[in-house]
């Protein structure tokens, strides 16, 4: 029997260069898409795949992350005194079904090194590795398709994307044999190749479902790419011991890591939320007439 994967690591710790400046103050995997932060859709996704802890890997100055997934009693009385308590009932009940613990990456030393810190709390089982830059609008959700291969497999499972070749130098990139339709047996990888050396065209997103034999290797895994520790490098080592599968997805991925993908997320996921679709679509059409009318 494959142990069933019970935790999540949300590798948190970055500074979100890319988002400054706000996240100067305010840290990225917060920031409002339409009516949550971010990152509360990617906790939704672990619960649905039936996780019982999320480990988020952060920084000193990002408690803030821990604290929001946090039950607060206070604020939950004061609003229930208010006849308001309807405000804070689906986070409640989000968190309800889950645990939450924090641990610390004090420097940022790349995505390998971030896992690594979440050995002692992962123990040994497999996890589960989300990044919460990659917001998944899927059904079943990105988590639940990957558990469905490592039942099958019992390997690791990374997810995976077709992506432009002009774009795919910002990815991790594998190369494999197709053994089901959409699975991949990963036969090399490479982190974020020069352009024109990738081995194809499929990338590594967000998602990796992990034994925890990763964290031996982790340890050794020197600087790559950017002079980081890079997961993918693990990942390699990982596939030649053990075996690794990848898997293409189905539905889209959302990347809200810089400034345009936030905008661009933003107007997708407002457009499919029950509560603000009927007005986005409003906004929108009035928007597309605006464009139409100043291209005249
Ligand atoms: C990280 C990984 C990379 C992966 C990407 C997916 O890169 O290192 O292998 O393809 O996430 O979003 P980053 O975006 O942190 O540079």
């Amino acid at each position: 029997m494959k142990p069933k994967v019970r935790k999540a690591v949300i590798p948190a710790a970055g500074l979100g260069t890319r988002l400054l400046p706000v996240t100067k103050t305010i840290p990225k995997e917060l920031l409002l898409v339409v009516d949550r932060p971010a990152t509360q859709y990617v906790v939704e996704e672990a619960v649905a795949a039936g996780i019982e802890e999320i480990i988020f890997v952060i920084s000193r100055n990002k408690e803030s992350i821990g604290d929001y997934f946090t039950p607060n009693r206070d604020l939950d009385e004061w609003l229930a005194a208010q006849g308001k308590g309807s405000l804070v009932t689906p986070l409640n009940q989000l968190l309800a079904r889950i645990r939450t613990t924090c641990v610390y990456q004090d420097q940022p030393r790349g995505l390998g090194h971030a896992v690594l810190c979440a050995q002692e709390a992962v123990g040994e089982e497999p996890c589960i590795v989300i990044l919460p830059d990659d917001l998944g609008e899927a059904d079943p959700p990105l988590a639940v398709q990957m558990m469905r291969v490592y039942e099958q497999t019992g390997t690791g499972v990374v997810a995976l994307e077709r992506i432009p070749r002009n774009e795919i130098h910002r990815y991790g990139v594998i190369a494999g044999h197709e053994r089901q339709p959409r699975t991949y047996e990963i036969t090399d990888m490479v982190e974020k190749p020069p352009p024109g050396t990738e081995p194809s065209d499929l990338a590594i997103i967000g998602r990796y479902i992990l034994p925890p034999e990763i964290f031996p290797i982790l340890h050794h895994v020197q600087p790559g790419a950017g002079g980081e520790i890079q997961l993918t490098d693990g990942l390699r080592q990982l596939r030649q011991q053990h075996g690794l599968y990848g898997y293409e997805f189905t539905g889209r991925r959302h990347d809200v890591g810089t400034t345009l993908g936030f905008l661009e997320t933003t107007l997708r996921l407002g457009l499919h939320n029950p509560t603000t679709r009927d007005r986005m679509r409003v906004l929108l059409r009035e928007l597309r007439d605006e464009i139409d009318n100043n291209q005249k």
